[in-house]
């Protein structure tokens, strides 16, 4: 046999092969994928799809005060870990006294002088907190926990009512501090 007629018997050989190898993954054999898992659905997603955004795009309806999330905090066990008047325990102060020292990325951590956005504490607590039952907080009670620490930290009156509107718009002591990457999303 000469050279290039090996060469083409080879090449329909390797072709055959080729095609052996679709007919078979389409049948389900060689090659084809386990056929595990079904394709997500949006129902699915809606659940964890709670991010809350610098604007408050995604707050969800309902409304607090501190007065309430005073209580809150008690009846929900925060105090066990942020201590008494969310002022620091086994865990991190939540409400702290201290002027801010330095801007920026050199700002104390706590909530009032680090955080960039109010509407970050809704997105953190109802996600996050309490430690151990996370997601277990209704709406109204964020709200009203949210107002708690706001109230404490002196960022809003005593008697503000905290909603999607009215959130949003407590602004941050440190927040033009930082640099954003995309202000035209925000
Ligand atoms: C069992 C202990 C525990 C309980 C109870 C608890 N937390 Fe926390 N919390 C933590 C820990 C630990 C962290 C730090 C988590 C981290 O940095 O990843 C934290 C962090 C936080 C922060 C962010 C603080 C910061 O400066 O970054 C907030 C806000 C907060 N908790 C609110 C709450 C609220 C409100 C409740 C009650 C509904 C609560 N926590 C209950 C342990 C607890």
């Amino acid at each position: 046999m000469s050279t290039s007629k090996a060469l083409s018997l080879t090449a329909l050989l390797a072709l055959a092969v080729a095609g052996a190898a679709v007919a078979a993954d389409e049948k389900g054999g060689l090659g084809a994928r386990p056929g595990l898992g079904a394709p997500i659905q949006e129902a699915d997603i809606k659940p964890w799809d709670i991010t809350i955004l610098p604007d408050g795009t995604n707050l969800p309806p309902g409304s607090g005060t501190a007065a309430i999330g005073a209580k809150l905090f008690i009846d929900k066990g925060c105090n066990q870990c942020h201590g008494d008047g969310a002022k620091g325990g086994k865990n991190g102060a939540l409400i702290s006294d201290e002027k801010l020292a330095g801007q920026g990325i050199e700002a104390n951590k706590t909530i009032k002088d680090f955080w960039a956005y109010s509407t970050t504490l809704y997105d953190y607590i109802r996600r996050a907190m309490p430690w151990t039952t996370p997601r277990t907080l209704s709406n109204e009670e964020v709200y009203s926990i949210v107002a708690y620490i706001l109230a404490g930290n002196k960022l809003i009156d005593e008697n503000a009512v905290m909603d999607a509107k009215s959130l949003p718009q407590v602004k941050m002591p440190n927040r033009d501090n930082f640099i954003v990457k995309f202000p035209d999303r925000i």
